[in-house]
């Protein structure tokens, strides 16, 4: 009968408990989130304070975001963190980091708790978290103290088929999360680099990417071009790997990976320039999709919110419209997209939400419209829509 407590309850803490209430038996569930207290969700406790969450655990997974008051470990909210495991939970208990920190941080943590820890990142996306958890790819469970290995080991099987799981150690566990993330972001950027390339030169990068993507060395996912990479993860993840290669000495490495996001900074200000030359001096533009992808609520360093902020700098007003949100501070949201678009002299397509697959798209589009498409929703060949910009499609 497993004890186990998450700390740290939002994207990835709420789908873990679900999964884990569901699938481990007879698991007592706890959880504290320093923003909600007093509640239960399904089958977990919400605890009142991290000390009543901490004090009985045989499991602590820490679900934290990677920064509290500073970076990772150095934060002054991590060291707290850690001073209260250190004081409330008991000395056999094993600390589980799921949160992405720099590489090193494990053994730093283990030091401020004296308590075994064991690394186990996290690789869910948003949107598809409770799915991805129930059915991971792989389950990395890294650290020095085997038998803290072995109990993860066990807790996962539970769900997990033993051929998912793989034991390393700690450094490595984290580094793959970090590289991981650090390549799909590249993969985004190497994409995008060619959308500009194409608009000069009279390509299609859908075409692009259909064809690299029959690769079966390179497939198809994250390939799509896109306004650019955004969410809680894959920035951050790439200045972590960025900071750790500074770190370790090797200036190259960093220089390396710091290029993806720069690449990523100028194709979102390239996006920007784009929309605003479609709308002319002080036009309107309708911008559709404020999220950092479609099918999510989360507006956490959104590609869209960087647009938005460009376009308003540059003296154009700009209305929102996303099926998932109604209001978001600083924005005008309208809760119809024909509220948003009134008066518009562009409607910018920023995220790939199912539902804009579905809109007709000719009734949007006029001669005083034009239509911003950065996701490729449109097919230009079955829609003869008078004003359609494709990003990476030459309009010639
Ligand atoms: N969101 C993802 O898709 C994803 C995927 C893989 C890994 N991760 C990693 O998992 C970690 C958590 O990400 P998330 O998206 O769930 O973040 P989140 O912001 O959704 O949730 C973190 C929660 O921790 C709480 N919290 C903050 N400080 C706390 C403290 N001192 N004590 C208790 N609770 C505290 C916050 O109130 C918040 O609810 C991050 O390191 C992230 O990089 C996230």
């Amino acid at each position: 009968m497993p004890r186990i407590a998450i700390i740290g309850y939002g994207v990835v803490g709420r789908a873990l408990g679900a999964v884990m209430a569901e699938k481990v038996k007879g698991a007592k569930l706890v959880a504290y989130d320093a923003a909600a207290t007093g509640r239960s969700v399904g089958k977990v406790r919400i605890a009142e304070t991290m000390k009543e969450a901490v004090r009985t655990a045989d499991f602590l997974f820490l679900c934290v975001p990677s920064h509290l008051k500073g970076e990772g470990l150095e934060g002054a909210g991590w060291k707290r963190l850690a001073r209260q495991i250190a004081k409330d939970a008991e000395p056999s208990t094993i600390v589980v980091i799921k949160s992405t920190l720099v590489p090193g941080d494990a053994a730093k943590l283990q030091k401020l708790t004296c308590r075994r820890v064991v690394v186990c990142p996290e690789f869910m996306s948003e949107g598809t978290a409770e799915r991805d958890i129930l059915k991971p790819h792989r389950v990395l469970v890294g650290g020095e103290d085997k038998d803290a290995v072995d109990a993860v080991v066990s807790l996962y099987r539970a769900w997990v088929p033993a051929s998912r799981i793989i034991r390393m150690d700690a450094w490595s566990a984290q580094l793959a999360k970090l590289l991981a993330n650090a390549m799909l972001a590249q993969r985004v950027s190497s994409i995008n680099s060619l959308t500009a390339l194409c608009e000069k030169s009279g390509g299609d990068v859908r075409a692009v990417a259909r064809a690299v993507g029959r690769d079966p060395r390179l497939g198809r996912e994250f390939l799509n071009a896109s306004p650019g990479f955004g969410g809680s993860c894959l920035e951050k993840d790439l200045r972590l790997l960025v900071v750790l290669a500074k770190c370790l000495g090797h200036p190259e490495v960093a220089q390396y990976w710091q290029s993806v996001i720069e690449l990523n900074d100028s194709h979102i200000r390239r996006v920007t320039r784009a929309i605003s030359k479609a709308a002319g001096r002080g036009g309107k533009v309708a911008v559709f999709g404020l999220a950092f992808k479609g099918g999510v609520n989360d507006v956490r360093n959104s590609p869209s919110l960087r647009i938005i902020d460009g376009l308003v700098a540059a003296g154009h007003p700009v209305a929102a419209y996303d099926p998932r949100m109604k209001r978001l501070k600083g924005v005008t949201v309208e809760s119809r997209p024909t509220a948003a678009a009134q008066g518009a002299s562009v409607i910018a397509i920023l995220t790939n939400d199912a539902s804009f697959k579905e809109m007709d798209w000719r009734k949007k589009a006029s001669a005083s419209v034009a239509i911003y498409d950065a996701h490729g929703i449109i097919q230009p060949e079955a829609m003869s829509i008078l004003r359609l910009i494709s990003l990476g499609r030459s309009s010639r």
